[in-house]
């Protein structure tokens, strides 16, 4: 049975209940005012314990003010505190469910300019989903805004994302301002979405904040504003490091189609974009470590059950995983993975005559391998892997890792003669000679590479460094730019 303190803090989860101090609350309110906002009506749309509402109702002296919260506790102890107080006439608290309220015909009964104002719970579709909660939109059309997240597919989406959504399109034509707290990525997906519908956006920022401080919790996290204004379409966002920050550290924003991570640096360097004559790699994708990596321990393997290991040589080879090239542990290599296929949809029941040990092993573990979830091994032959190819054994390898913040290309060669594999977090250029990983590890390496990337990538991304970045570079193209002509030769 589940105890209720489990219960009390998966609501809290559910219901992303984690009130803003009123510091913070305070220090945003007097942003506001400083960039000369100056609101006649305000939404805190799920005001919790009311720490805008209360910095609010200091800093703006005339406005009218709305609060709303789902849960009634907070709305009636929220008034109680509010009765003592004069000023508080102009305040109107409401119990109320986001999903249900109609914020377009709130926002049209106000007085111009409105400010929107709060922390929307932080948590997601899938979070909520496995706590088995309801805290989410009923018929939300969660595929159309995951229109913006093409690349992955997902169905997940943040419930915070939804909501400011829900704000923006209903203050989308008035005057106003939209001032949240969410996470960057959430920001980041705002402003696109607002320019793929065209939402009348005069201007907007991202201030970051320290999660951990305000929060404990560890997520990149900021204060988006976004000011509207009628026949405005202005989709780029200056991000500061700092609220009192007053030059931004990078400004972002849909350019020549695209989602930029740095406008200026992607301007600067643009003509470097291409498909290029190289193809970046992702590393093997098995799902089925515990089986598939091997630790050598003083010439024995050990797999992730701790079990001894005894197969034949021809199926193992060294690898590294994400952490070991984002440390530069790339010397002394450990771990081994079986790779049980030289090209996708290999049949691998010839493994059986060529390398009986490593049948046997597979065989006695196949119920793992019959477990894993992905479809994409569905109807294929047995204990198949993805991102494999006659690139996977080029003996010469330039690599990255996806996960880690450093833009650090690493050179691997072979060890003990064989080909170096990665895991699926890692990105590589297979090379034919150690002189033309050389060539392609410098130029990786050189600055004008590294700003190119810098133009694209989003540090507090899961994964900052995709394929998809990395083929955007043209090394064609770059190599003249930076003197050295000779990369034609390879190719
Ligand atoms: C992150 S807290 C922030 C509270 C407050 N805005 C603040 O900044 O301190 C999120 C708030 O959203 C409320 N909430 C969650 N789901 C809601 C819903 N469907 N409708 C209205 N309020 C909701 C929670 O009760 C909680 O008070």
């Amino acid at each position: 049975m589940i105890s209720v303190k489990k219960r009390i803090n998966q609501k809290k989860v559910e219901f992303g209940d984690f009130q803003t101090p009123i510091e913070l609350a305070a220090k945003i309110v007097n942003h506001l005012k400083e960039m000369k906002i100056t609101p006649a009506s305000i939404i805190e749309p799920t005001c919790g314990t009311g720490s805008f509402i209360i910095a609010s109702l200091k800093s703006f002296s005339d406005a009218k003010i709305l609060g709303f919260d789902v849960n009634s506790k907070y709305i009636n102890s929220l008034s109680e505190q509010l009765t003592q107080d004069n000023t508080s006439k102009r305040v109107e608290l409401h119990q109320a469910d986001f999903f249900k309220t109609d914020w377009q015909e709130k926002i049209r009964e106000l007085t111009e300019p409105v400010l929107i104002l709060g922390n929307p719970p932080w948590v997601t579709s899938s979070g909520i989903s496995v706590l088995g909660g309801t805290n989410i939109p009923e018929k939300c059309n969660i595929y159309s805004y995951q229109g913006l997240d093409t690349k992955t597919g997902k169905s997940n989406f943040d419930i915070s994302e939804w909501m400011i959504i829900e704000l923006l399109k209903a203050l989308n034509g008035h005057l106003g301002t939209l001032a949240m707290l969410c996470k960057v990525t959430v920001a980041r997906k705002i402003l696109m979405y607002a320019k793929k519908e065209k939402l009348m956006v005069f201007s907007s920022k991202i201030h970051l904040i320290d999660a951990k401080e305000y929060f404990d919790a560890s997520v990149d996290a900021c204060l988006f504003i976004c000011n509207l204004r009628p026949e405005s379409h202005n989709y780029y966002s200056q991000v500061y490091e700092k609220f009192d920050s007053t030059n931004p550290i990078q400004e972002i924003g849909y350019i020549d189609e695209r989602m930029v991570a740095n406008i200026s640096l992607y301007k600067k360097w643009k003509h470097l974009l291409g498909e290029g004559t190289y193809v970046w790699r992702s590393g093997i994708k098995h799902d089925c470590a515990r089986v598939m990596e091997l630790k050598r321990k003083e010439n024995r393997f050990l797999n992730g059950f701790g079990t001894n290991v005894t197969i034949e040589d021809d199926y193992i080879y060294p690898m590294l995983k994400s952490s070991d090239l984002a440390n530069d542990r790339t010397k002394n290599i450990e771990r081994w993975m079986i790779v049980t296929q030289k090209s996708i949809g290999e049949d691998t029941s010839t493994i059986q005559q060529k390398a009986p040990l490593t049948w046997e092993y597979l065989e006695k573990n196949a119920h793992l391998f019959e477990n894993r979830a992905s479809s994409i091994y569905w109807n294929r032959p047995q204990y198949s892997i993805f991102g494999v190819g006659s690139y996977t054994f080029s003996p010469w390898k330039v690599a990255i890792s996806g996960f880690y913040k450093d833009l650090k290309f690493r050179l691997i060669g072979p060890f003990e003669k064989k080909p170096v594999v990665f895991d699926d977090t890692c990105y590589f250029i297979p090379a034919k000679s150690l002189e033309e990983a050389s060539m392609l590890h410098s130029i990786l390496n050189h600055p004008i590479a590294h700003e190119f990337y810098h133009s694209f990538i989003y540090w507090d991304a899961k994964r900052p460094i995709t394929k998809q970045i990395l083929q955007q570079l043209d090394l064609k193209k770059l190599c003249p730019e930076i003197g050295y002509p000779r990369l034609l030769d390879f190719k």
